[in-house]
């Protein structure tokens, strides 16, 4: 039996997490896998604060040297957040032959190429399981168990924090802001909401995940990115008269050399497989030229589910200590993408107007639509009030831009109040 010494770089929700599934399941890991995972060292910010978990505060330090010049640990895992000083210490123990675990969505999709770098030049791993979904094992299941597949799309719920609020918004009718304020007193949503509701987390782990599936890098600069600020109960409501859940979606599809990456509010059919997913639930659905449709459900955040995706990755990284490899996005390594990237989509797209309720309205609508060579699949007019009405339309698959310029011109139109929503729509 082997004892693998592991350092921990922070100690919050999902250190205490992984610390606790260590302490917990630590005699079946040994029995299944044949090592005692044994928490060195933790590494914290504020070394006084009271933990949430009984603790040797001899294991505590707020100095990285005791880690990164500690000869025993093998074995690094980063549950710290942000972008520094975690890179850098990152960077540290990799020189100093540890092999790193991460949680850390945001250095991993913004400095793969440098670490992976130093990992395969230190002869060492780098694993990052924990990075996009939780406790949701889709790293695994795009490197390593859908390799002879050509993966040609990713469709993913991999935000919980706005998943929860567009369950609410829909289920409760209730506004988005009422919403969020709940989240936020429930701990579901941070008090700085930014990354949640304005699509960067989703960004950071689609970049991941498309990198992956895609064999080359697919930098956070290539991705197409809308928060869900802007769509309000209205919008949700006449979606589902039209069949349609809303999501923010992080969407990657492969076309011959054409990539297409984007994060935005999307409309996708009741029956589709992903309309299902409510409350903070993650899903990820992935579809293989060999294997067809697959999809993975579970929690995307938390620190037992997290937890468990970070010692996965910690077992994972010694069983493939003599290879010295952890899984990477199959690249050279330069951050060069071998492939091309396609702005221009082509989707179906739900437009919610305002309009004047008079006479020839819709046909000037229709007009400037058919202008950009956008085909319009149905329209509904609700209830006029005081001389107003709302006018829905959804188009036909169209490209992005067609549609965008014809939305330029009908915000031009005179009898055009406003417009109120451009939502896309996904099958
Ligand atoms: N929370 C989740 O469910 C979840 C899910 C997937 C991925 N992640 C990722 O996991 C990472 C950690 O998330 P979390 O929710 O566990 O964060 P957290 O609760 O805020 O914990 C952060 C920990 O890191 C320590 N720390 C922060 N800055 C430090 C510094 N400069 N030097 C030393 N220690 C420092 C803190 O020390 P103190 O305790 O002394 O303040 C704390 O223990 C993030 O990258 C996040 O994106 C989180």
């Amino acid at each position: 039996m082997f004892e693998v010494k592991v350092g921990f770089l922070g100690f919050g929700n999902v250190g205490t997490g992984a610390y606790r599934i260590i302490r917990d399941n630590g005699s079946s890991i040994t029995k299944s896998e044949g090592i005692n995972l044994k928490v060195e060292k933790i590494l914290v910010r504020n070394s006084k604060k009271k933990r949430e978990v009984e603790i040797d505060q001899s294991l505590i330090t707020d100095n990285i040297d005791d880690i990164i010049n500690n000869p025993d640990i093998s074995i690094v895992a980063e549950f710290m957040g942000g972008v520094e000083p975690a890179k850098q210490y990152i960077l540290s123990c990799l020189k100093n032959k540890k092999t790193v675990v991460t949680a850390n969505k945001e250095l991993i999709a913004r400095h793969w190429p440098e670490l992976q770098k130093a990992a395969e030049e230190n002869g060492v791993g780098l694993y990052y399981e924990a990075s996009v979904a939780g406790g949701i094992p889709v790293i695994k299941v795009i490197g390593e168990s859908l390799q002879a597949n050509n993966i040609k799309e990713i469709m993913g719920i991999i935000n919980g924090t706005t998943n929860y609020i567009f369950t609410k918004m829909s289920e409760e009718g209730r506004d988005f802001g009422d919403v969020l304020k709940e989240a936020q007193e429930l701990g579901y949503a941070e008090p700085d909401p930014t990354s949640d509701i304005e699509g960067f987390d989703a960004m950071y782990k689609l970049s991941i995940m498309a990198s992956m599936a895609f064999h080359s890098r697919v930098s956070i600069d290539n991705i197409y990115r809308e928060g869900i600020t802007k769509i309000s109960v209205d919008d949700i409501v006449y979606g589902r008269e039209l069949g349609y859940t809303i999501k923010l979606l992080g969407i990657a599809k492969r076309t011959n050399d054409k990539v297409e990456v984007r994060v935005h509010p999307t409309f996708i059919p009741l029956d589709h497989p992903l309309a299902s997913i409510r409350d903070s639930f993650n899903a990820v659905f992935i579809k293989g030229d060999a294997v067809g449709n697959i999809m993975l459900y579970g929690r995307g955040a938390g620190d037992l589910p997290t937890g468990s995706a970070i010692v996965s990755d910690i077992i994972t990284a010694w069983k493939n200590r003599d290879r010295h490899t952890g899984i990477n996005f199959y690249n050279d390594g330069d951050g060069k993408p071998n492939y091309s990237f396609n702005n221009d989509w082509e989707t179906e797209f739900f437009i919610r107007l305002t309009v004047k309720d008079k006479p020839g309205v819709l046909a000037k609508i229709a007009g400037l639509f058919g202008k950009y060579d956008v085909s319009i699949a149905s329209v509904i007019q609700k209830d006029r009030l005081k001389g107003v009405a709302p006018l829905i339309f959804v188009t036909h698959p169209a490209k992005e831009q067609s549609v965008m310029k014809a939305i330029a011109d009908i915000e031009c139109e005179s009898d055009v109040i406003k417009v109120e929503n451009v939502i896309r729509v996904e099958r």
